[in-house]
């Protein structure tokens, strides 16, 4: 079964062009070419080995066809690692996953993100200044000796070594719960006074901490970086065990329990399947929660005939329906719910980027500067270093 989408003219979202001073170049394709598959293929073999094209699970397909590896944020950081040889890695993604692979990648391996619109609404809402502010009132409660900060890999490198720098590490949907129960472990375990600040997306901890690691609640607190004090008395700090930054990733939380019940009630055998940066009341309606190759995979392995609604990126679904024509996929929303900045890689984009390198010129090289390159090194081998990925990875 298909998906029957509504044409709606996609959303911008946030004005990235304008907060980070980027334009579009100049010399950009048009769209409307017809030889861009073709230009890109030529650009892709012209670069032969030299190159490394990675993509994200919820890139276009116009894009996706060209990726020499496709994956999640932790496959994906794994697989940039792994290519020592390759000159050039262009990042089919967005901004803070080239990052991470120009921070995994040796220094003369130049990573490229086609357009360097493609960033995060969830990695921008938490910033430097105002995560040492928390740190500073984590102090003054007396509590920052016990408390272990986990970065989700949705944020800006410079967090990243926030947390390498005291002591933390990164985490990705398909690990979190090894991460946690590593960050606890550092301070004296789950059952210690030990408390680990998660950031910055607070439905991926909450999810994790409650329905992984067994935890109240009660025990999460949210930080809100707009408010004094994060909104949160130094008591309510001293008690918490899991301090949750207020961030969230715009797409995922657009699913709802409504459409969950409704869907539910029109298919009785449905399942439903989301991602753990969705809402914790969505989440405990669904059947089964995992990262993007937990979701494939759990799709793979479903029998011919059954149900599916899904809760993630568009492209991703519309994808999973498509290359699997013998099951019911649908949709967990009413609406068109791309990200669209992941949707700013677009073909003209991918090969004005391979084709800039075949004549010599890198265009959107993403660079860390050493220092940042170095803590957050430490905070993503901690992660690399974690016994093996959960079970829903
Ligand atoms: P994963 O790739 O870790 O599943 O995360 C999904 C996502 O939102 C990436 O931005
Ligand atoms: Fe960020 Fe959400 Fe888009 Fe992932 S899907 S890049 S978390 S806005």
């Amino acid at each position: 079964m298909t998906i029957d989408l509504p044409l709606l003219p996609l959303g911008k979202g946030r004005d990235l062009d304008a907060e980070r001073g980027v334009e579009c170049p100049g010399d950009l394709p048009v769209a409307s070419d017809p030889t861009l598959v073709a230009r890109a293929r030529a650009a892709k073999e012209a670069l032969g080995d030299r190159v490394f094209v990675l993509g994200h699970h919820y890139q276009r397909d116009e894009v996706i066809q060209f990726a020499d590896v496709t994956g999640d944020s932790f496959k994906l950081a794994r697989e940039a690692a792994a290519r020592p040889d390759a000159e050039f890695i262009v990042f089919c993604g967005v901004h803070f996953m080239a990052e991470s692979a120009d921070i995994l990648t040796s220094d003369d391996q130049q990573v490229v993100l086609p357009d360097l619109a493609a960033g995060c609404s969830m990695a921008d809402m938490a910033r430097l200044a105002q995560v040492e502010d928390c740190w500073e009132a984590l102090e003054a409660a007396g509590i920052a000796d016990q408390v272990v900060p986990v970065t989700y890999m949705n944020s800006s490198a410079d967090i990243k070594a926030f947390c390498g720098r005291h002591g933390g590490a990164v985490c990705t949907s398909s690990n979190a719960d090894v991460a946690l129960e590593w960050a606890f472990g550092e301070k004296g375990g789950v059952d210690s006074d030990a408390k680990v600040l998660f950031l910055p997306d607070q439905h991926l901890g909450r999810n994790t901490a409650v329905l992984q690691l067994g935890m109240d609640l009660d025990d999460c607190v949210v930080w809100n970086p707009l408010l004094p004090g994060g909104g949160l008395t130094p008591e309510e700090l001293r008690d918490a065990r899991m301090i949750l930054w207020r961030g969230h990733c715009s797409v995922h939380g657009r699913f709802s329990e409504d459409v969950v019940d409704e869907l539910r009630a029109t298919h009785p055998d449905l399942k439903v399947l989301v991602h753990p940066e969705c809402r914790h009341e969505v989440v405990l309606k669904a059947d089964l929660v995992g990262s993007t190759e937990f979701i494939i995979k759990t799709i793979e392995a479903a029998p011919s005939g059954t149900t599916w609604a899904i809760g993630t990126e568009l492209n991703l679904v519309k994808r999973l329906a498509d290359a699997h024509p013998d099951k019911n996929i649908v949709f967990l929303d009413r609406n068109v719910c791309y990200c669209s900045t992941m949707n700013r890689i677009d073909l003209p984009h991918l090969v004005w980027a391979l084709e800039s390198l075949v004549g010599g010129t890198v265009v959107n090289r993403i660079e860390v500067d050493a220092e940042t390159q170095a803590w957050a090194q430490v905070a993503l081998e901690r992660m690399l270093a974690l016994p093996g990925r959960s079970q829903r990875d």
